[in-house]
């Protein structure tokens, strides 16, 4: 099996002082930790410790949960995706979508600025449980998508598709439902890129991955890997999660 990326989105949950104690307790575990492809995503305020932190884990890449919309101008309070050097950024998390009412086109504006600036870029994709309900899924990831530009510029992008209603519910989807939806966005990006494209795209799956179910998903065969949220800001689960995917 293809080993799998690990996308850590501590969300809000981890301050300067526990992030950094959290790399403290990887650096101990070195070895574990350097063995498996990991993105840590802290808050913003805790970038610059978290890179400086992990200078002897090189492997492990740093990101932006996410960014403005403009790359710089009077936007008191944001943060532009090139006021920092980070590896990658979080674009169309549902938790923007919905707190911050993001629409396509600020996402769109965010996905194209980073397009440009970092190295990898996660698009969140899902639909809520009223439109799963509905059956109108592949219609909202197909809305979802068609923000997705002709050109990567040589980037890499992971399109993560999280199901709102398992996002911090416990609730995590089906094998063979993840599979559908990643199939359905798998023929979505193949009508659109090249192969020479094509890889560089990767297909995540996130909401209420711990480690229990992790196992279970990583036999899903279109998946590259996880965007985890509270099990990634929890040590001894994240740790748990990268042992048993050893
Ligand atoms: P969760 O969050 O793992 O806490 O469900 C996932 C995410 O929001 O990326």
């Amino acid at each position: 099996m293809k080993s799998k990326i690990f996308a850590a989105n501590w969300k809000m949950y981890l301050n300067e002082d526990e992030s950094l104690d959290f790399i403290s307790r990887m650096l101990i575990n070195k070895d574990l930790f350097t063995s498996h492809n990991i993105m840590l995503f802290p808050s913003h305020t805790s970038l610059n410790s978290v890179k400086n932190a992990i200078i002897d884990m090189p492997n492990i890449k740093v990101g932006m949960q996410d960014c403005d919309a403009s790359l710089f101008g009077a936007v008191t309070g944001s943060n532009s995706i090139s006021s920092l050097s980070v590896d990658a950024c979080i674009v169309g998390h549902s938790e923007r979508r919905i707190i911050f009412n993001e629409d396509n086109d600020i996402i769109n504006e965010k996905l194209k600025n980073c397009l440009e600036t970092v190295e990898t870029v996660i698009l969140c994709v899902g639909e809520t449980l009223e439109e799963k309900n509905d059956h109108k899924t592949f219609k909202i990831i197909d809305k979802q998508l068609s923000i997705l530009p002709k050109n990567l510029n040589e980037k890499k992008l992971i399109i993560a598709y999280e199901p709102v209603w398992a996002i911090g519910t416990g609730l995590v989807a089906s094998n063979d439902y993840i599979q559908e939806v990643l199939s359905y966005i798998n023929n979505v990006i193949k009508s659109l890129y090249s192969d020479k494209i094509l890889i560089d795209i990767n297909l995540f799956y996130g909401g209420s991955v711990d480690e229990k179910s992790v196992i279970d998903l990583s036999t899903i065969p279109l998946l590259d890997g996880f965007l985890i949220g509270s099990a990634s800001a929890d040590f001894e689960k994240f740790e748990n999660i990268l042992k048993k995917m050893r």
